[in-house]
């Protein structure tokens, strides 16, 4: 998996976080740095391209250093452009989306290689796109969930890193399944970024799995 973070020589690996929205994604994964679930790994930075979000606002909160680059109006390469140089910056080395709800450049993907991850609420290669949950609820599927992957030049499409499902309820409605999903986003990204930091895991075809399962020595 040549070009991904790992937490090499014991140095953590710098997280920059993309977000648009309430940010509930990212402060459950700065909780989990903080309370050692995820080792290895700080967070070097937290962009919004959306003005006065709950994740900007909360990343200002917990003192961490915080950029607002707002996206509307700018062209996309000219936008990622600024992302870019903000990320090496601040010596990113892993770029999680968390409810960044805007489309990547060729040139971002580029610039980051295998190195992107992001969380989609559903379970992939089902309902990309917006409204995921909303798409699945309607569509009348039993099981639902999200899904964490690397990003790649297409729509919510990467590498799957892993996935949690859960059974759609006879009372559900499309909020009450979007909240139990989330529920569940909030564990799968941080065990995924976990996964990811530790090295012990590549990318075999589409697959990602440990490193040499059957070496021995
Ligand atoms: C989350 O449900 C995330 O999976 C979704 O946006 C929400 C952000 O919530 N992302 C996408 O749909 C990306 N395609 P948050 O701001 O509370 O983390």
């Amino acid at each position: 998996m040549s070009g991904s973070a790992v937490a090499a020589g014991g140095a953590p690996v710098r997280l920059g976080i993309l977000l648009s929205g309430r940010g509930s994604n990212f402060l459950a994964i700065a909780h989990s740095i903080r309370t050692g679930r995820i080792k290895g790994a700080q967070i070097a930075v937290v962009i919004s391209n959306v003005a006065e979000t709950g994740g900007l606002k909360a990343a200002q909160e917990l003192g961490l250093p915080h950029a607002l680059l707002i996206s509307r109006g700018r062209k996309r390469p000219e936008h990622d452009a600024e992302m870019i140089a903000c990320l090496q910056a601040h010596q990113v080395n892993l770029v999680c989306l968390a409810g960044y709800m805007r489309l990547l450049s060729p040139e971002f993907v580029a610039a980051f290689p295998n190195s992107i991850l992001n969380i989609h609420p559903s379970l992939l290669p089902a309902f990309p796109g917006l409204d995921a949950q909303a798409q699945a609820f309607a569509y009348g599927v039993k099981v639902a969930g999200c899904t964490v992957h690397f990003v790649d030049e297409h729509l919510d499409h990467g590498v799957i890193i892993l996935q949690r499902a859960i059974p759609v309820l006879e009372t559900d409605d499309a909020h009450s399944l979007a909240d139990r999903i989330l529920v569940e986003e909030h564990q799968a990204y941080s065990e995924a970024i976990g996964k990811v930091v530790s090295g012990e895991y590549e990318i075999r075809e589409r697959r990602f799995v440990k490193c040499n399962p059957l070496a021995t020595d």
